[in-house]
């Protein structure tokens, strides 16, 4: 698949940005071990960059990408009007209820925005992820690269992200299962099991 149709002109910088990423995305969703047939879903799909390389994944499953943001979801709408098997949804993760249950669930990106982590992972566990399912956290940068990053461009009071393992247990002594945690100079994953 050429990814580069996919490039959305009125968040050019973002895309561009993501083309560099293409190697640590495709390892990152191939420790997701995603399977033809899974339905996916996309949590802050945002212009939906992830899509074209989940859809390689599993072109015959269903992807499901949900955005907060009414500008991001108009143009991933847009951009996949003819693919057949993806939808988007206007959906805020963390007080919306999102409607059906899925194989798999992707936070790409969006982790560290998300107010209430813990409750809001847990609620898609418990009420989003068929049985046997996977959530997957994940960013293709390193922790301290996105960190200086939030320092400089976000809000004060947006969270930086927590050393793997401390998030981990943060995540286990909820009681929720976690697969895989890792992370190093360049990428920053967690693999939840239902
Ligand atoms: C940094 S972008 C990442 C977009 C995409 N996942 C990617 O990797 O290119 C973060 C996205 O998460 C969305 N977002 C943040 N909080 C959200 C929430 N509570 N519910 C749904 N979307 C949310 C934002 O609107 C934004 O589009």
């Amino acid at each position: 698949m050429d990814y580069t149709q996919f490039l959305d002109p009125n968040s050019i910088n973002m895309d561009y940005t993501r083309i560099m990423d293409i190697c640590k995305i495709s390892y990152i969703l191939d420790r997701f071990s995603i399977k033809e047939n899974d339905k996916i879903l996309d949590v802050g799909t945002g212009t939906g960059m992830l899509i074209p390389f989940v859809h390689q994944h599993n072109p015959k499953g269903n992807i499901k990408g949900i955005d907060k943001s009414k500008h991001m979801i108009q143009i991933a709408k847009e951009k996949f009007k003819n693919i057949e098997n993806i939808e988007f949804q206007l959906a805020d993760v963390e007080c919306d209820t999102i409607k059906g249950t899925f194989d798999k669930i992707i936070l790409f990106s969006v982790f560290p925005l998300l107010e209430n982590k813990i409750s809001t992972i847990k609620k898609l566990i418990e009420n989003n992820l068929s049985d046997d399912g996977k959530l997957l956290i994940a960013h293709p940068e390193s922790r301290k690269s996105l960190n200086a990053y939030i320092q400089t461009h976000s809000p004060l009071s947006t969270p930086k992200l927590l050393d793997i393992y401390q998030q981990r247990n943060i995540f286990r002594q909820a009681g929720l299962d976690v697969e895989e945690a890792f992370e190093n100079d360049r990428i920053y994953y967690l693999i939840l099991h239902k």
